[in-house]
């Protein structure tokens, strides 16, 4: 059924979700990442396929996953194969992202109707930055690049905390324009750091800096790495638990999916010449992957699905998907080797 992706693994069932979730782009982008890793022209057919069934979500406003949706299968198809329809669509969800846009607060509205929040902003609304900034460069519409700017620019000031850890959720009253509620729905409390959030933030500012050259950006990178890398509950293994602050550690779930996105953000960033000791990123970047192959986080052939990953946490608060394999945390895993190998090639170059 080409309407619905693969999500998860929950209570032995298959997870599947319709083009709207926010992760329905992740299988796309995998067959994508597969063919690029392989050369294997099946999965170039399959990426294809996958990827023009999510079309009509360009259109989609009522979300700032667009963003995840449309740049991991369209935004890849578009990296690998410069087709010219990948493009228009990107550039139609960048407005449709846009359109979430208030400049009163200086951000993009991340999701609406939930509970009594006005006006909520997500920490991974920063991953979904991307597509604006592709747009801003493909059609020297500046719109997009000051929109993606200031919404980046209004997460470090309000998503962070003093030892830059960040919050989950910012909402702001619409009339004072300032947060009314600093907190958390999928960490351990509203004072704690969920992993996730933590490797989406460092993932969001790595490409604000990829994708604009701004030094503020890989100034917050590193300030956040620091944080995630110095933390004394960063496990030698290097797969995080899922809040770093959980009081219940070692005696808590990890989080793989945090991992993945962690690994790839660090292989990028260690990838930068303006960074002094790249090693410090990659060597932990390394690490994660060579824990996940050998320490038990990798499935075997044919088991759960045919995910690669297991122990990921979805939601512990909600107690959905916990301890599961997660299709983002493929995903990302998926993408740090690519760029890992991309990196040692261009290292022998
Ligand atoms: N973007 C939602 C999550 O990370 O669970």
């Amino acid at each position: 059924d080409t309407m619905l992706f693969r999500r998860s693994i929950e209570n032995n069932k298959l997870n599947m979700v319709p083009p709207s979730d926010w992760t329905s782009g992740f299988f796309p982008g995998i067959l994508w990442y597969l063919y690029e890793y392989s050369g294997d022209t099946q999965f170039l057919s399959a990426a294809k396929s996958w990827t023009n069934t999510l079309k009509d979500q360009c259109y989609n406003t009522s979300t700032h996953d667009i963003g995840f949706i449309i740049n991991s299968s369209f935004g890849q198809g578009y990296r690998i194969t410069k087709s010219e329809s990948y493009k228009i669509v990107m550039n139609t969800a960048a407005e449709s992202l846009a359109s979430r846009y208030f400049d009163d607060i200086g951000c993009i509205k991340s999701l609406d109707d939930i509970g009594d929040l006005e006006f909520p902003v997500l920490i991974d609304n920063m991953v979904n930055l991307e597509i604006l900034y592709k747009a801003w460069r493909w059609n020297n519409n500046k719109k997009y690049y000051k929109i993606a700017n200031k919404h980046a620019l209004k997460t470090m000031e309000k998503h962070f905390r003093s030892d830059f850890s960040s919050f989950q959720v910012v909402d702001y009253d619409l009339n004072s324009l300032l947060p009314r509620y600093r907190g958390s729905f999928q960490g351990y409390s509203d004072s704690t750091a969920w992993a996730r959030g933590q490797s989406w933030g460092l993932y969001g500012f790595v490409l604000a800096f990829r994708e604009t050259g701004d030094r503020v950006y890989l100034d917050q990178s590193i300030r956040i790495a620091s944080y995630i890398l110095g933390h004394i509950n960063f496990p030698a293994d290097c797969i995080p638990y899922w809040d770093y602050l959980s009081p219940d550690i070692p005696n808590t779930p990890r989080d793989a999916s945090a991992a993945a996105i962690l690994a790839s953000a660090l292989i990028e960033l260690s990838s930068y010449s303006e960074i002094k000791q790249p090693e410090q990123y990659l060597t932990i970047a390394e690490k994660i992957i060579h824990t996940m192959v050998r320490q038990g986080y990798f499935n075997k052939p044919n088991e759960y699905e045919n995910f690669v990953l297991n122990q990921g946490v979805g939601s512990i608060p909600d107690k959905t998907e916990v301890g599961v394999p997660l299709i983002y945390g493929d995903y990302y895993l998926l993408e740090a080797l690519v760029k890992y190998k991309n990196l040692k090639i261009n290292e022998k170059l």
